[in-house]
């Protein structure tokens, strides 16, 4: 099954991604932790795309494309999470998709506001040993855990000023692709205000499984 997980910044996309990966075997290909993963090999790529990162700009059209592409024919099951992000986005990912003889299955849009969304923001702590992503209120990391022993750090974009940023951008530019989505009948909407166990229940309701 090919998955889209759309929503606002801290909305759970990943939170969510990895409860689909468990119950699917889905592979799950997050554009964020690509370009996370380029700046920390300090590749040449990595060293240009930091400052939009950190700034909380989105990274230009070409160059995040040319970075998921090959993502998208190694597995014939993914949820897709942070990607597309515009309607350029989108359109390419369709055609990279026709070229394969494939096509998205279900988009998930989670929502949630703002306000809500800024303090989950900077309350996310993130494990250096294993990529998971904890609150410090809603989902508190481990102590002395054997199968996650942190460090439990912030993202250098889990500021303020970064966060507002990209809901701005996400509100011009990737919101519109819910319509995008919904003419095409694959979209399905869900709250993700509510605790992570029952948006879990949302989400796989949503893509056929938990009836
Ligand atoms: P990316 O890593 O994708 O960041 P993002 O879109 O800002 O999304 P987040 O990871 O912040 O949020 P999330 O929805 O995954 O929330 P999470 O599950 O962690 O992208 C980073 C950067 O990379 C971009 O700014 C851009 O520069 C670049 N980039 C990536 N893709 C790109 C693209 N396509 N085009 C151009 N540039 C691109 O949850 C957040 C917190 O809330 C956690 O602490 C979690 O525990 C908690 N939480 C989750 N759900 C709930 C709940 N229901 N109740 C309470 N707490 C909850």
């Amino acid at each position: 099954m090919r998955i889209i997980i759309i929503g606002p910044q801290g909305a759970g996309k990943g939170t969510q991604a990895a409860e689909l990966v468990e119950k699917l075997g889905a592979e799950h290909i997050a554009t964020g932790d690509l370009v996370r993963a380029e700046i920390k090999q300090g590749t040449e790529l990595g060293q240009k795309i930091q400052e939009y990162n950190d700034k909380g700009e989105l990274v230009p059209d070409e160059i995040i494309i040319e970075m998921t592409k090959p993502h998208l024919s190694e597995n014939e099951s993914w949820i897709l999470d942070g990607f597309p992000r515009n309607q350029a986005q989108a359109k390419a990912l369709d055609e990279a998709l026709e070229d394969i003889n494939e096509k998205v299955d279900r988009v998930i849009a989670l929502e949630a506001s703002d306000e809500d969304l800024v303090k989950r923001l900077s309350g996310r702590r993130q494990s250096e040993a294993t990529g998971k992503t904890y609150h410090i209120e809603h989902d508190p990391p481990p102590e002395d855990s054997e199968e996650d022993a942190g460090p439990f750090v912030q993202r250098d974009d889990d500021t303020e000023e970064a966060i507002r940023t990209r809901l701005d951008t996400y509100h011009e530019q990737t919101e519109p692709l819910k319509e995008y989505y919904g003419e095409q009948g694959i979209l399905v909407t869900v709250d993700a205000s509510k605790p992570i166990p029952e948006v879990t229940e949302e989400v796989l309701k949503a893509v056929g499984e938990n009836e």
